[in-house]
Formats: C-alpha cells, sequence, structure tokens
C-alpha cells in the first residue's frame, strides 16, 4: 500500500528567530526542508509529495529541490495564514483517495520504519498518528498555582506524521472550516467528527525545530546518526 504525504512549509519560523524560514537553515550542511524531503524521497511506498510553502520562499525551494534531485513533489501550493489553512490548500491539490500523510517539514529526523508502521495501521483503522509516552510528570496550572497531577500513564506527547483515509481527513477540515475551529494538530479536527485515532509508538528523536535550543539537539541527534557521538 503506497500513499501520499503533505508537507507544510509555508510557516514563519518566528520562534526560531533566524530572520528567516527555519526550513533554509542548515544541518550537517544541508537544509532543513532536504532532510524531510529526502525520507519521503527515499521511502519506496511514497507515491508523491504535496509542498505547502510560503510565496516569499518559491524561488529557493524550487533551486533547492533542483539542486538536491528531489523528484517527487507534485504541486507546490501556496501556504496560508495558519499551519491548517496551508493544510487546507494542499489538501485540495491532491488526486489520490488512498492514504495521505500530514508532516511537518520542520521534522527532519523522522524514520522509515516508523512511517511504515503509522502506514499499516491507517490501513486498519483509517486514522493514526505518532507519538511519545510523556517522561515528565504532568500538572494542570492556573495562574501558577498547581490545580492537579495528571496521571502520567495516559499521556502521549503527539508528533507527525499523522495518517488518514484521504476522504476522512478531508471531511474533518472541511467541518472545521465550516465551524470556524482551528486545532493544533490534524488528529484533533478527525477527533471532532468522531472517527478513532490510533496512536503508533515512535521514537524521541523526532523533534519539531522550533526554537534556537532545538538546533542543538539536532546537531547531536544528526551525530549520534553519524556514529560519530
Ligand atoms: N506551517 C505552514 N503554514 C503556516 C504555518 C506553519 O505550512 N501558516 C508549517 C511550518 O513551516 C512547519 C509546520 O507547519 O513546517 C509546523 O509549524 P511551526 O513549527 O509552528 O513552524 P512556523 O510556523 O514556521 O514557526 P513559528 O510558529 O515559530 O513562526
Ligand atoms: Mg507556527
Amino acid at each position: 500500500m503506497t500513499y501520499q504525504v503533505i508537507i507544510p512549509a509555508a510557516g514563519q519560523g518566528k520562534r526560531m528567530g533566524a530572520g528567516k524560514n527555519k526550513l533554509l537553515l542548515e544541518l550537517n550542511h544541508i537544509p532543513v526542508i532536504i532532510h524531510t524531503l529526502r525520507v519521503f524521497e527515499e521511502d519506496e511506498l511514497c507515491e508523491g509529495i504535496i509542498l505547502a510553502i510560503h510565496p516569499q520562499d518559491e524561488e529557493e525551494f524550487k533551486s533547492l529541490l533542483e539542486k538536491y534531485q528531489i523528484k517527487k513533489v507534485l504541486a507546490l501550493v501556496p501556504g496560508g495564514k495558519e499551519r491548517q489553512d496551508s493544510i487546507y490548500y494542499a489538501l485540495k491539490a491532491v488526486k489520490s483517495d488512498g492514504i495521505i500523510l500530514v508532516h511537518d517539514a520542520a521534522r527532519p529526523f523522522i524514520l522509515k520504519k516508523h512511517i511504515h508502521r503509522l502506514l499499516d495501521t491507517a490501513q486498519i483503522t483509517g486514522a493514526a498518528i505518532i507519538g511519545v509516552p510523556a517522561k515528565d510528570t504532568m500538572k494542570t496550572v492556573r495562574d501558577h498555582m498547581v490545580m492537579a497531577t495528571v496521571e502520567r500513564s495516559s499521556l502521549w506527547a503527539v508528533q507527525t506524521p499523522q495518517a488518514f483515509h484521504f476522504s476522512l481527513l478531508y471531511r474533518a477540515y472541511e467541518k472545521a472550516v465550516k465551524d470556524c475551529y482551528i486545532g493544533t494538530d490534524d488528529s484533533s479536527l478527525v477527533e471532532r467528527i468522531s472517527h478513532p485515532v490510533t496512536m503508533v509508538e515512535g521514537d524521541y528523536d523526532n523533534i519539531k525545530l522550533t526554537t534556537q535550543e532545538d538546533l542543538f539537539f539536532a546537531e547531536a541527534i544528526v551525530k549520534k546518526r553519524q556514529g560519530s557521538f
């Protein structure tokens, strides 16, 4: 079973404070966006990539796709104001009714074995997401006062990719648009239309590059994978 993947890359990277889209920063001399795209380029089960980009990055992204020989990009779509808007526009460019994955361009360390584990589950259940069990003790806090300690065994940190039957995800997005609902991930939109979502265990290296300190962790993960750490 194959899949297509939507990669939202149209953010501005404001929290990274690099003065440009964080996806253009380099890790091991290769731009972050290329690290992410290569995982899918090299996955034999990936049929195609729909990439949402900010119009101001269009020329640079196009030349990077050329330079690094990324051939699976089926469409480059202009992103929107929010991540959810970018994915909605990308969904409209999908021309297949199979499994669709959504994966943040800012998570360059996703492994093929985890993509395939997610895919296998989504084929059966229609909706699956990847995440890891919470390691820290978690509490709810209001005005700096602890309200409660949440039972940790039921808490998972959610990552991407998230995988769905295309028609299910599209229906979830249409409903969110109709209700003016903005969720923090794709699964939350599917949960709202009462479809069960299965959690698949991934790994802690699949970080999202958000702030400057994440770049230090990222360098460490690169070294670990090169076997030089
Ligand atoms: N994204 C997008 N369209 C947007 C906002 C975000 O396609 N309007 C993408 C980003 O490029 C990123 C992913 O969604 O790959 C996750 O978003 P985030 O980590 O928040 O990245 P940015 O929005 O770029 O960063 P910031 O919120 O710090 O500005
Ligand atoms: Mg953002």
